[in-house]
């Protein structure tokens, strides 16, 4: 079974599918990582976020555990890694050299400890409509601006993070013009809408399970 959970940034996706990867033994993959990976190569080289070439080498030499050790990286999740990650996804020949990566998961799903799995939770913006167009379920997760930029600056109080929620917001926005300009990013025809801003995490899960389990029966 495949599930594929798409929206805006801090809208909740990633919090969702790994607590649904956990309850339904799915593997999950968050494909934010892997312009994250990217962006945070450029990064560390000193490279401009608008060099082309550059970012498409680092995109075509990717692979998993690559991915994954990066991912430790402390700047991989920051402020600056989120700004990265967004700009080198919208070069086309990044988001090229990265397509077969994503859909192969869905062929072969793996555990992070490379076990086989039944299948997987995809986390993203295209995941329903360019990676795996013939998922299973799809959801296409939102809230509003304002509550997703709260969520942000809430994160990075926790984390010990000085920034202002009005800096937070302007990001949030700015992150939003650049993710939906580009095609595929934009809901799925046959995705199932839910907006978060007036639920709690633990309410959009049940919700979620409930489609989930009825689209499950059906079958
Ligand atoms: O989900 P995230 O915040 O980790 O994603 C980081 C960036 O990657 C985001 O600004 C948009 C981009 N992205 C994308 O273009 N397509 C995806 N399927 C996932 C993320």
């Amino acid at each position: 079974m495949i599930i594929t959970i798409d929206g805006p940034a801090a809208a909740g996706k990633g919090t969702l599918a790994a607590k649904l990867a956990q309850k339904y033994n799915l593997a999950y993959f968050d494909t934010g990582m892997v312009y994250r990976a990217v962006g945070l190569q450029m990064i560390l080289g000193g490279y401009a976020l608008d060099d082309e070439e550059k970012a498409e080498f680092f995109a075509k030499s990717l692979t998993f555990p690559k991915m994954m050790e990066l991912s430790k990286n402390s700047e991989f999740r920051s402020l600056d890694g989120s700004n990265a990650a967004s700009a080198v996804s919208a070069i086309n020949n990044v988001r090229k050299a990265l397509l077969k990566m994503q859909q192969d998961f869905s062929h072969n799903p793996v555990f992070e400890d490379g076990t086989p799995a039944a299948g997987a939770i995809y986390d993203g913006r295209d995941t329903g409509t360019i990676i795996c167009p013939h998922a299973d379920i799809k959801f296409f997760i939102t809230a509003s601006p304002e509550i997703r930029a709260m969520r942000r600056f809430k994160e990075y109080q926790q984390k010990g993070v000085d920034i202002e929620y009005q800096k937070v917001l302007e990001q949030t926005i700015a992150r939003d013009k650049r993710d939906y300009a580009r095609a595929g990013s934009q809901p799925a025809a046959d995705a199932i809408h839910i907006d978060t801003s007036d639920f709690s995490i633990e309410e959009v899960f049940n919700e979620v399970c409930k489609i989930i389990e009825k689209t499950v029966k059906k079958s």
